[in-house]
């Protein structure tokens, strides 16, 4: 099953965005499966962009990512197709894209890149300061995933809604 890990950094918790940024997700359709407040430490946040080591602003990131709480979040897709199809290969409803739309979503790094109507185009101007954080690719997504929570903190329920949601 296809999950992304999304983080509100610690701008867009310190600007009161929580709730718009949740709201999105929530708007479109996407269920919330692992929620919580976390203050990561300058080590985590290192481990979290170990791929931008070596990078020129690696040390301001990685500073900025511990400067307060973020809000981690994991929204999958609902079940979908499976739904009305019991036969669906899985594979067609795994590769249907909440991390692919989830970047959409949230718009480029730089948020004066960003078309309006995304989130970081919405919300923020600065690259350093764009308040969101989603996974890139399925295996990012999945190391992000096991590095914020643990098991059994990602819940599996069914909702109502999805019915309304996938023909
Ligand atoms: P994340 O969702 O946070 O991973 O952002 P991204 O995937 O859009 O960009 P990337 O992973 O390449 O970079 C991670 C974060 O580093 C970005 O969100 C920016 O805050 C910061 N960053 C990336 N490139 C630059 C840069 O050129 N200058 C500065 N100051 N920050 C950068
Ligand atoms: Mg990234």
């Amino acid at each position: 099953l296809e999950r992304t890990f999304i983080a509100i950094k610690p701008d867009g918790v310190q600007r009161g965005l929580i709730s718009d940024i949740i709201a999105r997700f929530e708007k479109k359709g996407y269920k919330l499966v692992a929620i919580k407040l976390v203050h990561p430490t300058k080590d985590f946040a290192e481990k979290h962009y170990d791929d931008l080591k070596g990078r020129p602003f690696f040390n301001g990131l990685t500073d900025f990512l511990s400067s307060g709480p973020v809000v981690a979040m994991v929204p999958p897709p609902p079940p979908s197709q499976s739904m009305s199809n019991h036969t669906a290969d899985p594979q067609v409803w795994e590769g249907q894209g909440v991390i692919k739309y989830g970047r959409k979503f949230i718009g480029a790094t730089a948020p004066l890149a960003s078309e309006p109507g995304t989130i970081r185009g919405d919300f923020a101007i600065s690259v350093g300061r764009n308040i969101i954080h989603g996974s890139d690719g399925p295996e990012t997504a999945k190391d992000e995933i096991a590095l914020w929570f643990k098991p059994e903190e990602i819940l599996s329920y069914k909702k109502e809604t999805d019915k309304w949601l996938y023909e």
